[in-house]
């Protein structure tokens, strides 16, 4: 019979007996198979990702459970238990760094000598906000406290006051001795006014919920295989399930692929992957992808963006400084980025969200951060692997934080841009020659400079003469012009400028790339009918074109994509140039205060 896992973390403080009830536990349990993950770990040397090489473990290698050595492992009849026996903070960072599956329990000690405790419920706290979907309380220490029951009741009520508040916990207690071994693996003699399970029996009976069944597909590409012709993106999937034929998302350039096969080293290829299965994805086209990239489901994507509020769990001595530079770990990118705010911080005693200027070691509060480059993301709530990341200090490369998305943040309340006070923007307009675009951007312009923005242009006819001299009208060489500009407006808009772009820019899947790097981007369909643009023809070259003088020339003889949902859409044929210049201010001054 296939045993069933059940993973757990423990908690405690200093002195309540961890350590001694942990290695009760292994003893008491009988079927400790440290021995084999021994074996199977000399066997891998240095990975830490090894197959398993006892066929009883093949469950634990399927589900690709990362075997490390902070975690203990035992087993009874009924189950196979793996205890993530780390110190509290490496436990945070783990899980929050690799999103690994968490544990299905955390099981917290309280000294009965000293009761519930402010780490306590810290412990308790996080091990809630970390999802994980049940927590027991060992009192333990019970021979000290004369296996009082009113001692026990009482810290247990006094602990049901707090979790009360942690909606939709699973708490439950028991009183033990681990040094006497009460109440560990039968129940005690010593305590017959406790009718529940001993530990063991509760660790061997209590219900395993899976979690990451059903959600939608993601893969964060770690590296690109090449070898001769073929090309594979290989990473571990973070959640959902991927089929030969499977049309995928990949971000950030928004293009659409479909899976060709799924190669694999042993079998030929894989019929279908799922979660937390690593592996190679060979797509039916040419796409840019590389590490940090990401493929998702088309139909249910991950939120892209640059700015998201979270759960921060503080594990530095250092206190959260805001507007210092941190480093962002999440699925398989690194990104510059910066605490713009402090929302508040949770009270645990209380579990109030009080106002707060800074977080301290072991503060847990709820901040907005601001990448450099976009993240692709679920809420945590949603999904663990894609919702956790992990802040670095780069000064000193040491994790100082562990983090849980909960939603986009476009808050301007927050905190303006660093140094300039003005959030950057790119808005960007397309259309025909002659439709309007340098006209428009140039009276946008004008508006924008006269409250005092920062404000730069670039447009198509002058970078050409500059940044894009070598470049002709292809397809290609058009969307190399287009990557160029989008490349600078970027770099602008970071740095929170209004960079207002006029350029034909006649293919959609690359201004739609764009929208997707640069963030914060409005896309302007500057439309008139091409009859109306051949009329005004202001530079002549329709005249050309038609007469066979220009070739592959846009909306004659080349094609011209317009936006499908473009934010704002000007008709320079029906309306005058302050109804166009209005209609972009307005769309520019609700996004600067949304
Ligand atoms: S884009 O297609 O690459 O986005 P961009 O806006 O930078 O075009 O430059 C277009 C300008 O190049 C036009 O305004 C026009 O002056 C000039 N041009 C010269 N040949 C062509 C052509 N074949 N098609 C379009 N524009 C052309």
């Amino acid at each position: 019979m296939e045993r069933d896992i059940l993973r757990f973390t423990t908690a405690g403080s200093v002195d309540d007996g961890k350590s001694t009830l942990v290695g009760r536990l292994l003893h008491e349990a009988g079927g400790v198979y440290d021995d084999q993950i021994e074996a199977a770990r000399r066997v891998s040397r240095d990975s830490l990702e090894f197959a398993f090489v006892t066929d009883g473990l093949r469950a634990e290698r399927e589900q690709g459970i990362t075997i490390d050595v902070g975690y203990r492992y035992f087993a009874t009849q009924r189950r196979k238990f793996i205890i993530a026996d780390t110190p509290g903070h490496e436990q945070y960072t783990r899980n929050m760094a690799t999103g690994a599956s968490t544990a299905d329990l955390a099981l917290v000690l309280v000294d009965a000598g000293k009761g519930v405790l402010p780490q306590t419920r810290r412990h308790a706290c996080i091990a809630w906000l970390l999802g994980i979907p049940r927590i027991l309380v060992v009192v333990n220490k019970m021979d000290l406290a004369g296996y009082r029951k009113e001692t026990f009741d009482s810290i247990r009520a006094d602990f049901e006051v707090f979790t009360g508040k942690l909606k939709g916990a699973a708490i439950d207690f028991i009183p033990v001795s681990a040094l006497a071994g009460e109440n560990l693996s039968s129940p005690s003699s010593r305590m017959p006014w406790y009718r529940g399970p001993s530990v063991i029996e509760y660790l061997d009976t209590v219900p395993i919920q899976t979690v990451r069944g059903d959600l939608p597909f993601r893969l964060s590409i770690q590296y690109v295989v090449r070898t001769g012709d073929f090309r594979g993106y290989a990473g571990q999937i973070a959640s959902g399930t991927v089929r030969a034929g499977d049309e995928l998302l990949v971000l950030p350039s928004g293009r659409r692929a479909r899976v060709a096969s799924l190669p694999e080293r042993t079998t030929g290829r894989h019929e279908r992957a799922f979660a937390p299965m690593s592996v190679c994805v060979e797509l039916d086209d040419h796409v840019d992808a590389g590490r940090g990239d990401m493929f998702a489901d088309p139909a249910n994507g991950p939120t892209v963006g640059r700015r998201f509020r979270s759960v921060l769990v503080w594990m530095s001595e250092t206190p959260l400084a805001v507007g210092s530079p941190y480093l962002v770990k999440h699925t398989t990118q690194q990104v510059c980025a910066e605490v713009v705010g402090i929302v508040s911080k949770l009270d645990i005693t209380t579990l109030e969200n009080d106002p707060a200027e800074e977080l301290k070691l072991n503060d847990i509060g709820r901040v907005v951060i601001e990448t450099h480059r976009p993240l692709f993301w679920d809420p945590y709530s949603a999904n663990r692997a894609t919702g956790a990341f992990i802040l670095i200090d780069p000064m000193t490369n040491l994790t100082v934080g562990a983090g849980m998305i909960e939603s986009a943040d476009s808050g301007c309340e927050q905190a303006p841009a660093r140094a300039v006070g003005q959030t950057g923007l790119t808005i960007w307009f397309t259309g025909l020659s002659s439709a309007g675009k340098t006209t428009l951007s140039q009276a946008v312009f004008e508006r924008l400079w006269a409250t005092g923005a920062r404000v730069q242009i670039l447009d198509g006819d002058e970078v050409r003469r500059h940044l894009s001299k070598d470049l002709g009208f292809s397809k290609e060489d058009r969307d190399e012009n287009i990557r160029r500009i989008g490349f600078v407006a970027e770099l602008l808009t970071r740095n929170g400028v209004i960079v207002l772009v006029s350029a034909i820019s006649p293919y959609r899947t690359v201004r739609d790339e764009l929208r997707v790097r640069i963030g914060d981007f409005v896309e302007v369909y500057v439309n008139a009918p091409l009859a109306v643009c051949e009329e005004r023809d202001v530079k002549g070259l329709y005249r050309k074109a038609r007469s066979g003088e220009l070739r592959a020339f846009t909306g004659v003889s080349d094609p011209y994509e317009a936006p499908l949902s473009p934010e704002v859409e000007c008709r320079t044929d029906l309306e005058t140039l302050n109804e166009s210049v209005d209609k972009v201010l307005r769309h520019v001054d609700q996004r600067r205060k949304t």
